[in-house]
């Protein structure tokens, strides 16, 4: 070294004055180093908003009238009526409607389009729908919800939920992603022929031939655009061939070209029988008119919900005077943002914001009053729901998975790719164990066999197994939250076991993860001149490798236990500290209240500790003049009541350890599935209602052009809802 380790240590040595000092002095280094050692470990990618790609252009139409899952789709029609949906809030004792009486249906081969404000209760809507809901006991829901024709659960059908997050394994390519999804899902097709021309298939559907062998890509390392990822997550969920897909505003984060792509591939979804159903903000004029059907909602409650394109223009144009409509959407105006802008509070001044209030008032009114003749204006026949009721179990059951060992093989080539490809992260990783070996290793350059040397061997182990620990869990935890969502997803769609998952994921990544501590070893062990014998450096590295996987099983459970990488990030190195307390150095072990007995026991750091200070004390022997001088290493080992035991016990109890952490983390994952709020039966006075309003109506439903709204039942409404007559001025929207 060109700063010769006696001048280090003697800095050292003012600065710490004696091991713990060093020790202070060494992890703080080690820490700063890793504070500006350049990016951390890959996380899979974050959902980030994209430009559309050059190539995208050239990618084609995504190959329209292409069947992607020929004659598979079964038709599905879901109705919904009276879903309520409220938040209580105890503190102000007040009770708030996200969803008030909202009815609607989306039927096959439609694309509905569930419209609103921001706030207005869109994905609660779709979350009801697909029963997909976060519990929670200040949320009352009730309704009911028909697939067709039958009151329904979630699981009586296959459906697919594209979230507004695309979430995936970042090094695998586009191709790779689907082609796993296809063999996870779809055992029955063993060939690989036929899973090469079904994912060429869905690479075609989806527009993605052109960057099909593209890798998916994360935050450091470009890989397809925003757009690809949302239509590869559509793949993804359409290799169980859905009979519904939902999808969570799309084309947010989109530039308007990637948003029309995605729309164009949804619509397409619709056209081959799907029940398409998404949420979406403000969409351009050319994405509506992709629309079959819309649902708008504003602060929870239906505007309108029907036939999208001229229709809802026309019923809005109704109101007011037939030679003076009040809502009338001009020619050269998108139909989407003039309903935008009639469903929006103008929150400009308090005149406009009472004014739009009572606007919005007026249009769910007189909506609620017919809602019934226009939700079915599209009514399901007798002749289809009798013709496919009958094979609903049999279609739409939840389908065979594929062997254990086989869900094992797959996931373990998935996560040996995901781990070995990650080149970024693992050079960071290498970079950072050879950086801190250095560091130790100058810190504690050359140690002798003098007296101090005793207490210098066993801070360097105190901080080799702190910084083995350290690095294995943060790694663990930056990534693993993530890859939960996956999963958790993954195996909603019942695409495999969580055994399968585990176990392969800890054989994966192994090789790699053995990598580290062996490099941080090697160059660690000859700089400070550890117990010079092969077999103690093998032994050495061996002890430090268990270590980091048992670290690295307890980042497992850390992210398994908190839902967000901040809050792991928070949790894990807390937790470790613990441990570190008690790791054998700080606390002798012989001093450790009662209470506190069992935490050593558990320490993976003391474990370490203890088998590294086996490992290098016993047989060595130290300079000594004075009759209390340490003789040899078994007695610095006595002195820290490490005596009499063995490296075997302290790997054995670190094997332990992991197992445990991997238990653990099983549970949880098992225990922490998301449950979802029931939907339960709505009052019956409002079944009936609904009922009679319905056989009411049944002549208006066949008549469907004689649709018009009750113009008389409006303007007394409106009037109802009126505000003096020296505030009413005529509303005005912007821009028309
Ligand atoms: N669990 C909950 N606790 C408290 N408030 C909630 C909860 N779920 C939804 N909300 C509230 O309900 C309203 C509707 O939320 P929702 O997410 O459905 O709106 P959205 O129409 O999808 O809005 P955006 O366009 O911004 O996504 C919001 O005001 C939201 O704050
Ligand atoms: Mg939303």
């Amino acid at each position: 070294m060109a700063f010769g380790g006696k001048r280090v240590g003697q800095v050292v040595t003012g600065l710490g004055g004696n091991g713990v000092g060093r020790v202070l002095v060494a992890v703080a280094a080690a820490l700063l180093f890793r504070l500006f050692s350049g990016p951390g470990p890959a996380l899979l990618p974050d959902s980030e908003p994209e430009g559309h790609d050059e190539n995208d252009e050239f990618d084609g139409d995504g190959g329209a009238g292409e069947k992607l899952v020929p004659g598979n789709v079964f038709p599905m029609t879901i109705r919904w009526r009276n879903i309520t949906c409220s938040l209580s809030d105890k503190a102000s004792k007040s009770v708030r409607f996200l969803l008030n009486n909202v009815s609607g249906e989306a039927k096959p081969g439609r694309l509905l389009a569930i419209m609103g404000p921001s706030g207005s209760g869109k994905t609660t809507l779709l979350n009801v729908l697909a029963g997909q809901l976060i519990a929670s006991p200040r949320v009352h829901l009730s309704g009911l919800l028909e697939v067709n024709g039958k009151p329904s659960s979630n699981k009586a059908y296959k459906f697919a939920y594209v979230r507004q997050e695309d979430l995936f394994f970042s090094q695998l390519t586009v191709r790779e992603t689907l082609s796993l999804a296809a063999e996870l899902q779809l055992p029955e097709i063993s060939s690989v022929e036929e899973r090469c021309e079904y994912v060429n298939n869905l690479l075609f559907k989806l527009g993605l031939v052109n960057s099909a062998d593209s890798r998916v890509g994360d935050a450091k390392v470009r890989g397809i655009s925003g757009g690809e990822k949302k239509r590869l997550s559509l793949g993804c969920e359409l290799i169980a061939s859905p009979s519904v897909i939902f999808s969570d505003e799309p084309t947010t984060g989109l530039d308007a070209f990637q948003a029309e792509r995605v729309m164009e591939t949804l619509r397409q979804l619709a056209q081959d029988g799907h029940t398409v159903i998404c949420s979406i903000h403000q969409p351009r004029g050319s994405v509506y008119d992709k629309f079959d059907d819309i649902v708008l909602l504003t602060e929870g409650a239906l505007v309108y919900a029907g036939p999208a394109h001229e229709e809802p223009l026309a019923y809005f144009s109704k109101f007011g005077l037939l030679a003076k409509p009040r809502y009338h959407c001009p020619h050269h105006v998108n139909p989407a943002e003039f309903l935008a802008d009639l469903i929006s509070i103008d929150y400009s001044s308090a005149e406009s914001v009472s004014s739009s209030q009572k606007r919005i008032d007026g249009l769910v009114e007189s909506f609620s009053q017919q809602s019934s003749t226009m939700l079915y204006a599209t009514a399901i026949t007798n002749r289809e729901l009798s013709k496919s009721s009958p094979k609903l179990s049999k279609k739409t059951g939840i389908k065979k998975k594929g062997g254990w060992w086989r869900q094992f093989w797959l996931l373990f080539k998935r996560a040996w790719m995901q781990a070995s490809r990650d080149g970024p992260t693992n050079k960071v990783r290498a970079r950072m164990s050879i950086a801190s070996a250095i560091i130790f290793g100058s810190v504690f350059w050359r140690m002798g066999r003098s007296q101090t040397s005793i207490q210098d061997r066993m801070g360097l182990l105190q901080v080799t197994a702190i910084n083995t620990a350290m690095a294995a869990l943060t790694k663990t935890v930056g990534v693993f939250p993530k890859e939960r969502s996956i999963v958790e997803r993954e195996r909603a769609q019942g695409s495999y076991k969580l055994g399968p998952y585990l176990l392969s994921k800890l054989l994966a990544e192994i090789p790699v993860g053995a990598a580290f501590p062996l490099i941080f070893g090697a160059v660690l062990y000859p700089m400070a001149r550890l117990h010079p014998t092969l077999s103690r450096f093998g032994k050495f590295c061996g002890i430090v490798t268990v270590e980091s996987f048992a670290a690295s099983a307890m980042g497992l459970t850390v992210g398994a236990m908190v839902p967000t990488t901040e809050a792991a990030m928070a949790v894990g190195p807390s937790l470790m500290t613990v441990f570190l307390v008690f790791g054998g150095y700080y606390v002798n072990a012989d001093n450790t209240p009662i209470v506190f007995r069992w935490i050593p026991r558990v320490s993976l750091i003391r474990w370490a500790f203890q088998g590294l200070c086996i490992n290098e004390f016993s047989g060595l022997q130290f300079d000594h003049q004075n009759s209390f001088d340490i003789q040899n290493g078994e007695q610095a080992l006595e002195r820290l009541s490490f005596g009499g035991s063995g490296i075997g016990e302290t790997v054995i109890a670190q094997s332990r350890i992991l197992l445990f952490w991997y238990c653990t983390t099983y549970l949880l994952l098992e225990k922490n599935k998301s449950k979802y709020q029931r939907l339960e039966l709505p009052p019956p006075d409002q079944i009936q209602l609904e009922q009679q309003l319905e056989s009411f109506n049944t002549d208006f439903v066949e008549k469907r052009s004689q649709l018009e709204p009750p113009l008389e039942q409006v303007q007394s409404n409106l009037q109802l809802e009126s505000p003096p007559s020296d505030q009413v001025r005529p509303f005005i929207l912007e821009g028309l």
